[in-house]
């Protein structure tokens, strides 16, 4: 049997008891820093560029590291021992804490573990690809992952009614910058082009680079226009959770081929055992 455990300022407990005061500014002002990572063999992956990236956007409210790499790990071993869950998906979300005064005034970050199953994404999704749609708009904070999404969600409620799995930003310029949960990849022949101005710093996308570069691939990041999607082989997104995966057609013109291509499968298989063996490895330290 498995259940839920999630944990509020390091403290574990059954998933219905996690509640917090209607005070919290994440709450009331929207002001939350998330990120989500999933475990490997149980353990978390790449934790330390997840806390980076974390503190830099709880750093937009004022909000310094209020806890450690070692905290978080113990939380999240905790929680896999009382849950009975092989792997666990994590979000983990830090806020200013409770109103204390004035319009913002907070004195104690909050930080929050919500881990739960895996539930990885469905085979079908890597053997047949996903589809994706474009939508007007720019993400507020676009180099951070706040918990303010909603712009994203006009977007993929668009893409949702066509049966899209996800939506393309698409700015001033015509450029698709990033997915509303994703980074975006393409591929002409030999070269991966990725936006890098104008998105997220994805952490999947980075720990791709140099696989990608290994496996004898050119990386090129700047922009990437509409247009030029459809000249490309492949079309990839990527997410700690999703990994990378193949998106075969765009506001209902095909990619490439319109089938997954080679390369997402062999960059799949190249990633999943570098993240496994990194997850290994970081736990050690
Ligand atoms: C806007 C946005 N871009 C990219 C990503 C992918 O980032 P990562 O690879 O770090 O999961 C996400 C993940 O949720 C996201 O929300």
């Amino acid at each position: 049997m498995t259940s839920d455990f999630f944990a509020i300022d390091g403290r574990v407990m059954p998933a219905a008891d996690a509640v917090l005061p209607v005070l919290d500014l994440g709450f009331l002002r929207g002001l939350g820093a998330f990120e989500t990572f999933r475990t490997y063999g149980g353990h978390p992956h790449a934790l330390p560029a997840h806390l980076d990236r974390l503190w830099g956007t709880a750093a937009l409210f004022g909000v310094a590291p209020c806890f450690t790499d070692a905290d978080l790990r113990r939380v999240v071993a905790r929680i896999l021992e009382l849950s009975g869950h092989d792997e666990v998906r994590v979000n983990l979300v830090v806020s200013p804490g409770d109103h204390t005064s004035g319009v913002f005034g907070a004195e104690k970050p909050r930080w929050v573990v919500i881990a739960r199953d895996l539930h990885a994404p469905p085979e079908a999704w890597y053997e047949r690809g996903v589809t994706a749609t474009t939508f007007r708009g720019e993400r507020p904070s676009v180099h951070h992952k706040t918990t303010n999404y909603l712009c994203g969600r006009t977007g993929l409620q668009a893409a949702e009614v066509t049966g899209a799995h996800e939506a393309f930003y698409l700015n001033a310029a015509d450029e698709v910058t990033e997915g509303v949960t994703s980074n975006i990849l393409a591929r002409f022949g030999t070269t991966i082009r990725t936006p890098i101005t104008t998105c997220l710093p994805g952490i999947t996308k980075a720990g791709l680079k140099p696989l990608a570069e290994a496996e004898g691939l050119r990386w090129e990041e700047g922009p990437l226009p509409r247009a030029d999607l459809f000249t490309a082989d492949e079309l990839w997104i990527t997410s700690a959770v999703r990994e990378i995966l193949s998106v075969v057609a765009v506001d209902g013109q095909p990619i490439g081929a319109g089938t997954v291509g080679p390369w997402a499968k062999r960059l799949r298989i190249v990633y999943q055992a570098d993240a496994i063996a990194s997850a290994a490895r970081d736990a050690k330290n």
